[in-house]
């Protein structure tokens, strides 16, 4: 059922600095807010995302020098990585423009403007580091020195990365310019300030209103309750940015005008299309605007844009929805360890609905981190979306296109089936409308363990061998194919460029609930996604990996692990002792951290008929992240003598293979084995 109220909703991503590529951290945020893009459009609603590219400020500035171009020729050139990069990734924009453009030097004057005017803009002078041979403000990431606090040499001006202290730039020790090597002098300059306290009462309502997550209303109380300072938005030149319209010589600062980028994009869009911008930017719009953005950058979002919107009399955002960091395999994405993936790498190797697809598996409305941990990641994409989703539709094609030159039968064999995966749909939608896009997925997989299951009842193969049965085998096929129809509907704004080829194989459109496809005329089924093959993951890496090794930080000698690879196989059993090992499929209901155990992880295993065991298995080091495995169906040895531990009974043993260097890997059995399933 479609409802009917229509919305009009526009939606931002942060604008990516122009000067370094889009990596894999950067799309988990353009992938979840083009999901919700998608599938907002395909409920009928008017949506609109825009984006640009966030082109100011000194490290441009800077990286042009270097490059010797223009800074404008830089943000010409990356523009186009960053747009072919999104494009590939199936990221749709409406709109994809720059803010060094027209419109934004028009509402950050405006802006600012309107803020002066009414009295919230200060000046005073303060004392910065000036670089003497590049006659320039040094921002603090451009000055090196020893630490104050450990003595740790060339660290950063505003922090350490050796003892992790925080301090000013001025306490630093021998500090130097870390782009002529000069010693800093401590200069004067007057500075323009945004006096954010006035607009506490405003931002303490807005923060109140409702629509805000619970992690940043927490954050934003805690800024609330240490006070909130004047926002320095001037840079003296040479700046790479807006003259500030009164103060000749000093530029807005970057982070004035990047949020300012939302406008300007969006106001392109408008002027290129006739759309109202007035409509979703007025105080009393009924438009929705969402900004998605991560978690670092909650500060600007939450307090200084209210604050600057406030200034040019435009409304204020409907909900800013924050996320989390990305880690690889657990850990922060690392050079050496070839885990600072570049969306560009990904590209040459792995298909990019893979990862649409994991980052919609792992992401919920929280902003917690992400892992993107590269087996499961691999385990995933094959057993779920080759094994289950494209499972289905491969299974019932082949009859309808051999069997009745291509015509779906005239009626559903299980209409109430048809029924139950489109009454899903109201549930599933409010889990991406909530942006919980895991919950959806957990959802849609369980149809898809339904459609199979179904097929697996009738089993088409079989009956294709009984004479007179093609009526029945003809409404089978149907009944498969309708229900990966749904479905189809369903993963579309996670699965784009699937669903497109899915349309042209079922000569459809893909639709949310869709009606049943009968007495229709389908295409030849086509190969919809292949399995993700390891050897395309490595070869990711290792393009990754920088050829001569990054520095790291000394690690703990690794124990030498004297295992052989490959153990000698031990004699041999008679076929009746195996025939006693009682192996069974099982599938993981829950897994947990087992408190005071290094290697062990609890797990509540479902073995089929209702019946739950619980079972500790030496597989920590493999999964450190427990949630990774809910769901994922095993192999067990179900008549195991239940052992009493120290944390309590273990009734069976699952199998995983090591190999002999402290890897393991968790047998699994093809998609479609059922938990209590024998193994033979
Ligand atoms: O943190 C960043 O990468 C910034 N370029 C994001 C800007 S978001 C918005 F405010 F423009
Ligand atoms: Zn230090």
């Amino acid at each position: 059922m479609q409802q009917t109220h229509k919305r009009t909703i526009l939606m931002t991503s942060a604008l990516p600095y122009a000067n370094g590529p889009i990596h894999l951290g950067h799309l988990v945020e353009y992938i979840q807010t083009d999901i919700w893009a998608r599938f907002q459009r395909l409920r009928g609603h008017e949506a609109y995302y825009v984006c640009a590219d966030d082109a100011h400020g000194t490290p441009i500035m800077l990286r042009a020098q270097l490059e010797g171009i223009s800074p404008d020729e830089l943000v010409a050139k990356m523009t186009l990585l960053h747009q072919a990069d999104f494009a590939d990734f199936a990221i749709h924009f409406d709109n994809y423009y720059s803010t060094h453009s027209p419109e934004n030097r028009h509402f950050a004057e405006h802006i600012y403007c309107g803020l002066r005017d009414k009295g919230h803009i200060e000046r005073r002078l303060i004392r910065q580091a000036f670089d003497p041979i590049k006659q320039m403000f040094l921002p603090d990431r451009f000055i090196r020195g020893e630490c104050p606090k450990c003595g740790a040499k060339d660290q950063y001006g505003d922090n350490c990365e050796v003892c992790g202290a925080t301090y000013l730039p001025t306490e630093l020790k021998n500090p130097v310019s870390a782009i002529s090597g000069a010693t800093p002098i401590d200069k004067e300059s007057e500075h323009l300030f945004v006096k954010l306290g006035d607009f506490e009462e405003m931002l303490k309502q807005w923060m109140n209103n409702g629509s805000l997550q619970p992690a940043v209303i927490h954050k934003l109380s805690e800024w609330f309750e240490a006070g909130l300072q004047s926002w320095d938005i001037s840079r003296d030149a040479p700046y790479f940015g807006f003259e500030i319209p009164d103060a000749p010589n000093k530029y807005f600062y970057v982070w004035l005008d990047a949020p300012i980028g939302y406008l300007a994009s969006f106001k392109n869009l408008c002027d290129r299309n006739g759309l109202d911008f007035d409509h979703f930017w007025k105080p009393d719009s009924t438009a929705e605007v969402y900004h998605f953005i991560g978690k670092d950058i909650i500060y600007f979002h939450a307090l200084f844009w209210p604050a600057l919107l406030f200034g040019g009399d435009f409304r204020k955002p409907t909900a800013i929805f924050a996320h989390g960091f990305l880690t690889v395999d657990g850990q922060k994405m690392s050079k050496s360890r070839g885990t600072f993936i570049t969306a560009r790498s990904y590209l040459n190797h792995l298909n990019p609905e893979y990862l649409r697809y994991y980052f919609a598996a792992k992401l919920a409305s929280g902003i917690d981190d992400i892992d993107l941990n590269l087996e499961d990641f691999s385990n995933r994409v094959n057993a779920d979306l080759v094994g289950k989703v494209v499972n289905i539709a491969s299974r019932c094609a082949g009859f309808i296109t051999k069997n009745f030159a291509g015509q779906l039968a005239s009626e559903l064999h299980k209409p109430d089936l048809f029924e139950q995966f489109i009454s899903k749909g109201e549930e599933i939608a409010q889990d991406y409308e909530n942006r919980d896009y895991s919950k959806a997925v957990r959802e849609i997989m369980a149809l898809a363990d339904k459609a199979n299951q179904y097929i697996d009842e009738f089993k088409p193969w079989v009956i294709a061998k009984q004479a007179g049965q093609e009526h029945l085998l003809q409404s089978v096929c149907t009944q498969g194919l309708n229900l990966f129809n749904v479905m189809m509907g369903y993963l579309q704004p996670i699965l784009p460029v699937m669903a497109q080829k899915v349309e042209l194989f079922l000569n459809s459109p893909i639709t949310w609930q869709p009606q049943p496809l009968l007495s229709h005329q389908i295409a030849t089924f086509q190969p919809l996604m292949m399995r993700l093959d390891s050897k395309q993951l490595d070869a990711m890496l290792n393009e990754n990996k920088p050829l001569t090794p990054v520095e790291e930080k000394p690690k703990k000698a690794a124990k030498k692990v004297e295992v052989p690879a490959f153990e000698p196989i031990k004699e041999n059993i008679d076929v009746d002792l195996f025939g006693k090992i009682d192996l069974r499929v099982a599938r993981i209901v829950e897994a947990n951290l087992v408190e005071g155990a290094d290697k062990l992880l609890q797990l509540t295993l479902d073995v089929g008929e209702g019946k739950t065991r619980n079972v500790f298995a030496g597989i920590k080091s493999a999964y450190s992240d427990p949630s990774v495995l809910k769901d994922r169906h095993v192999v067990m040895v179900a008549n195991l003598a239940p052992r009493q531990m120290k944390f309590g009974l273990s009734e069976g043993m699952v199998l995983a293979a090591g190999d002999g260097k402290g890897g393991l890997f968790l047998v699994s059995p093809d998609s479609g084995a059922q938990a209590g399933n024998r193994v033979k």
